[in-house]
């Protein structure tokens, strides 16, 4: 057995450690995968796997990590991308690293140049781009501005990029999370021919069904350490989730335990808004909709359907508003700007994937102060002692990961400064929190700590509005539901009434 596996693996990385100032993010972690085989790497936010591919990949050379890897059985030492992509190694990493003010085809070759002679042979490479193009099942024109794409397109895109490199390992840091159902499946369905094709894939999620539906066996991460690799078709998804989080998990979403108050705290009317982009196009039309005290409204809609760009324009950041107003507590708001729906009670915590809303650069005692600052002040001046308090506990709250609160955001996992994000809103102490997309890239423990916490604050008396594309959350945490397409209001469910079919109905028209 143990022969046949040597034989069929193309790359097995062993004893892998990686220290970072205070965190020892990898912690003696071996990795095998087999030629041919989509091979899952899953664990908890901030278990090492964004990390164990940046050493696979050569963003961390050898000599900065200790372990060995080896590809086809020989041993490797990448000095940086360059080498592995030698290899045959190509990663997508979490945060999308196209340039949007160039085309496709520039996209896919950059860094890689067609050369004739000493110039770039963009004839060739338009050919050729047309053709991966074609591979990766995506029909756009190779000149299109990567700008005018959606995510589901770009992440295929970052695929292309891969394929013309010639790879044989292919590794996708969490490439669902920003995609639609649809665009998820089918990336998951061409992922599967390239596995017919020979070629072996690295696939992170958190997403634990999209982990089950693809691949062929799992490996699990816990603080660092390896917990063991298994037989997708040995394991069921509780048995993984405590295999995750160490103990068993036996509901996904915390019992509903506050009543929504009879008094309105939100209240939006005749919403209408056009495209800053597109001249003449309505984005937003006649939007009516209120929402009560310690209620949570989920709202549900397509990708595209507006619900991001009803509440961007209602903090005043985004569209060109013709007509509407917004009132909180009966009264209404006149300036609308970040700032000012702050103070005067409403919070956005935006869905933007790769910044999450954070200064990279600042610690996580700075990200998370700094909407709340105003408010924090008593005549101009600001109680450090408490403000750090503050922060711890919402740090712990949140069950941020980080070896210091004087930690630098960029240095944290996807997932915790997601957390951080999260965090930085909730100090705000709002009377109506906007969440968009709140749990992207949350591993599920955490997910539901956010879930009672989201409780606990309509418990409150907070007003909380939530935006979130995965139908099975709207469902579990929603006291109502509004579903919004193309730019209105489709239908309103109440908990009792909301279904995934009633919801998918309202969001496609299929009523
Ligand atoms: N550049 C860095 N400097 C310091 N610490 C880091 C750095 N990069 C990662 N870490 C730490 O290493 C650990 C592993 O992080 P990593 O990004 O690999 O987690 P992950 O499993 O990908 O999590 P997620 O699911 O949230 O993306 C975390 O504790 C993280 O804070
Ligand atoms: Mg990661």
């Amino acid at each position: 057995m143990g022969d046949t596996m040597e034989q069929n693996s193309i790359l097995e990385m062993k004893n892998i450690r990686k220290v970072f100032p205070g965190v020892v993010a990898l912690d003696n972690v071996d990795f095998t995968v087999r030629k041919g085989e989509i091979h899952a790497l899953v664990g908890e936010n901030g278990a090492g796997k964004s990390t164990l591919m940046k050493v696979l990949s050569g963003v961390y050379p050898f000599g900065t990590y200790t372990g060995e890897i080896k590809i086809d059985g020989k041993v490797m030492a990448f000095q940086g991308i360059k080498d592995s992509e030698a290899a045959q190694v190509s990663v997508i990493y979490q945060e999308l690293t196209m340039l949007k003010n160039m085309n496709v085809c520039e996209n896919i070759f950059l860094g890689n140049e067609v050369k004739k002679g000493a110039f770039i042979d963009w004839n060739e490479a338009f050919v050729k781009s047309r053709k991966v193009l074609e591979e990766v099942c995506l029909n756009v024109n190779p000149e299109t501005p990567v700008l005018n794409l959606g995510m589901g397109a770009q992440q295929l895109i970052e695929i292309a990029k891969a394929i013309v490199k010639d790879c044989r390992i292919l590794v996708l840091d969490e490439p669902t999370a920003a995609l639609t159902e649809t665009e998820a499946e089918n990336l998951l369905s061409l992922l599967r021919v390239f596995r017919s094709k020979g070629m072996s894939c690295i696939f992170i999620s958190h997403k634990l069904n999209e982990v089950f539906s693809i691949a062929d066996r799992i490996t699990v991460l816990t603080d660092g350490k390896t917990v063991g690799t298994y037989d997708t078709d040995k394991l069921t998804e509780d048995k993984l989730i405590s295999l995750m989080v160490g103990r068993v998990l036996t509901q996904r979403y915390p019992p509903i335990d506050h009543t929504p108050v009879d008094e309105t705290a939100l209240e939006v009317k005749g919403w209408t808004v056009y495209d800053p982009e597109i001249s003449g196009r309505i984005a937003l039309d006649n939007i009516s909709f209120s929402a009560r005290k310690g209620e949570i409204v989920g709202f549900a809609g397509l990708m595209g359907a507006g619900r991001t760009e009803l509440f961007l324009s209602m903090m005043g950041v985004w569209g060109r508003r013709s007509s509407g107003e917004i009132s909180l507590y009966g009264k209404e708001l006149s300036e609308r700007s970040p700032s000012g729906m702050i103070q005067a009670g409403i919070s956005y915590l935006s869905e933007d994937r790769k910044g999450k809303g954070l200064i990279l650069m600042e610690n996580i005692i700075k990200n998370m102060t700094l909407p709340s600052l105003e408010k924090r002040q008593h005549n101009g001046f600001i109680d450090r002692e408490r403000e750090l308090r503050a922060v711890e506990d919402m740090a712990h709250q949140l069950q941020v990961k980080t070896p210091s609160l004087e930690q630098l955001a960029q240095n944290l996992s996807g997932g915790n400064q997601q957390k951080v994000s999260l965090g930085k809103w909730l100090m705000t102490e709002p009377k109506v929190l906007i969440l968009d997309e709140p749990t992207r890239g949350i591993d599920v423990g955490a997910k539901y700590e956010i879930y009672t916490i989201m409780h606990k604050l309509a418990k409150s008396g907070i007003c909380i509005l939530m935006v979130s594309s995965e139908l099975p959350e709207v469902l579990g945490v929603s006291d109502r539901v509004i579903v919004v397409r193309e730019g209105k209001i489709a239908g309103e469910l109440l908990r009792a009434e909301a279904t995934q079919e009633s919801i998918m109905a309202y969001a496609t028209g299929g009523m």
